[in-house]
């Protein structure tokens, strides 16, 4: 992958255990331009993270990107937060997005929970921008929300909520009451995705309206699922809290890896059929059609794969 090297020139930490990080080129020249809903991976003390871009998405300057401190992670964060300052460099890949808005949406719901609330940042400047109809509702612990001014200034269809309860009566009633047409995108941790997600099916909406983006932290563990290699005609399977990547190493399968984290792009295999429940933050939505990413993307069923 290309990367290029990006000087820290700007850290915000004004939100407790949220560090935000502006990022130039040297040159101070201008940056490539980027999709609402993209990522920036970061090469960090630990291996590779990915992380939101929540700044000007056309031609801009810098690339803006929150960080929350998680202090049982593989170490990203903690660099970040400890040992980066103005004036340091970072190695970074170029914006790539698996998360984008449907541009075809008549409307957008979006939902988020913590620091899940950054790819939303672009997402609702691009809506604004372009004058999308766009809805956000955000759940963050009291004092630790990330942008609550830059979405007050981006939108009046903002609710934002500290208390569950209010939050979960809001939810449900957003997803059972949304013009056909509506595209809803979910960010937080892994727990809470599941959970509206398994919402917005009960309330009826099908997968094709329902965007998910997976971050940093560590993923459930998932249900067993079954995999068919084309060429042998094999099947095994794959176990809860066990990477479809592990599976295919310990059966004799060099599959290439590097970030374990659903980032890189490496570890990708192509997909003949079957279900996948995508976990990464590398495909794109044409790409995951025929492709997974090993190392945290699952099945349900049984996933023919044409390896
Ligand atoms: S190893 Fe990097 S995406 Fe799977």
């Amino acid at each position: 992958m290309t990367t290029m090297t990006l000087v820290v020139v700007g850290v915000d930490d004004h939100v407790p255990g949220i560090r935000t990080l502006t990022l130039a080129p040297p040159d101070r020249s201008v940056l490539p331009s980027f999709t609402p809903g993209s990522h920036l991976v970061i090469q960090c003390a630990g291996g590779a993270n990915a992380y939101s871009l929540t700044g000007a998405t056309t031609a801009p300057r810098d690339y803006v990107v929150s960080v929350l401190e998680c202090p049982r992670g593989r170490g990203g964060s903690r660099w970040i937060h400890q040992s980066l300052a103005v004036g340091a460099t970072v190695e970074a890949h170029l914006p790539r997005s698996a998360f984008a808005p449907v541009l075809r949406a008549r409307r957008h719901l979006l939902i988020a929970a913590g620091i899940g609330i950054t790819p939303m940042v672009s997402h609702l400047r691009s809506a604004r921008r372009w004058g999308r109809d766009a809805r956000l509702l955000y759940i963050h612990r009291e004092g630790r929300g990330a942008y609550l001014d830059e979405i007050r200034s981006l939108t009046n269809q903002a609710a934002m909520f500290t208390d569950r309860g209010a939050f979960l009566s809001e939810l449900a009633a957003a997803l059972g009451s949304q013009p056909f047409g509506t595209h809803v995108y979910i960010c937080g941790p892994s727990q809470f995705i599941d959970d509206v997600v398994d919402t917005a099916t009960q309330f009826g909406w099908p997968p094709s309206r329902i965007h998910v983006e997976h971050f940093g932290g560590e993923l459930a563990p998932g249900h067993p699922f079954e995999v068919e290699l084309s060429s042998t005609g094999d099947v095994f399977t794959v176990d809860a809290g066990v990477s479809l990547l592990e599976s295919l190493t310990a059966r004799g399968h060099a599959v290439p890896s590097l970030c374990h984290q659903g980032v890189c792009g490496e570890c990708r295999v192509p997909v003949r059929a079957g279900t996948v429940l995508h976990r990464d933050l590398y495909l794109t939505g044409d790409e995951r059609r025929d492709s997974m990413m090993a190392c945290v993307s699952r099945g349900s069923g049984r996933v023919e794969l044409e390896l």
